[in-house]
């Protein structure tokens, strides 16, 4: 068998976080990336726009989070490459001593994401598994910057679909939610086929074709992450709905978003 190490980019095959970068209009992906993702474009001619959505909802949740719930210091799951309105652009902005660890299992995202995202000491990029939490939780960065002690933001965005449940997703948020204190808050998103469903599961089947193991969950199954969590209104949303600030009739069809996002509140 080949030999590769860790950090080999693997520009052979196509990686969630740099198909995602292509549907965003990034820079920072292979041609196997665009690729890949224009097989699924194929199925799912929205999914840039569902990308966008995904992307704004993100913003939103961060900075309720921010400005709302006091919360100062975060962990995001499965980051991917750096974009417009990272996590602590949005939450330095509103304290310059918020910390922020960006995490994320391929590695490119540590050589992109060290050099554009880590640039101060309150802000660091680690090499993690959202699968192995115990690890991430206790990685000497994670340490550093995060107080265990007072609320934490913790984000797995667009990321529990790429585990599958056979690797526990359900665990996972219980390992991350025992991990937390009182007040923390997570914010998640998750592609679903509930609205579109061909045209979603094409998504799923072209992501999996390549190698990209992509689990698709509805409505209900997605809610069950947040088991422990009291619900911040509106609750579970498709995520162009959630908070939006544009009026309705501004907003994509949910069938062209395809993609669920709420945040729980850790009570107590
Ligand atoms: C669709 S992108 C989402 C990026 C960002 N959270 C957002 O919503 O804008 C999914 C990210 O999850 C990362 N990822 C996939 N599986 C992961 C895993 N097991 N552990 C950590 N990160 C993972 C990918 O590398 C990619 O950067």
């Amino acid at each position: 068998m080949e030999d590769r190490s860790p950090l080999d980019p693997r520009t052979d095959q196509p990686h969630s976080a740099r198909m995602y970068d292509y549907l965003l209009g990034g820079k920072d992906h292979y041609t196997v990336d665009g690729e890949a993702a224009e097989k699924a474009l194929t199925s799912f001619p929205m999914l840039r726009t569902a990308a966008r959505e995904n992307r704004k909802f993100l913003g939103r949740a961060v900075r309720y989070l921010v400005h709302e719930a006091g919360i100062r210091q975060f962990i995001d799951l499965g980051s991917g490459l750096p974009t417009a309105e990272n996590v602590h652009q949005v939450a330095q902005a509103a304290d310059p001593d918020a910390r922020v660890v960006y995490v994320d299992n391929d590695p490119i995202v540590l050589v992109y994401g060290s050099a554009l995202l880590a640039k101060d000491a309150r802000t660091a990029v680690i090499r993690g598994d959202i699968r192995e939490p115990r690890t991430v939780l206790d990685h000497p960065q994670t340490r550093a910057l995060i107080d265990f002690d007072r609320p934490v933001g913790i984000l797995a965005v667009a990321v529990l679909h790429f585990v599958g449940d056979e690797e526990d997703p359900a665990g996972i948020m219980r390992t991350l939610r025992e991990a937390a204190s009182a007040g923390s808050h997570f914010i998640l998103s998750h592609a679903t086929a509930d609205i579109a469903p061909e045209a979603a599961m094409g998504v799923q089947s072209a992501y999996r074709s390549q190698g990209v193991p992509l689990t698709l969950r509805g409505r209900e199954r997605f809610t069950e992450f947040f088991e422990g969590l009291e619900m911040v209104e509106p609750g579970v949303q498709v995520v162009s709905d959630w908070r939006a600030t544009e009026p309705e009739e501004q907003r994509p069809d949910h069938a062209d978003v395809s993609w669920y996002g709420g945040i729980g509140r850790l009570p107590g």
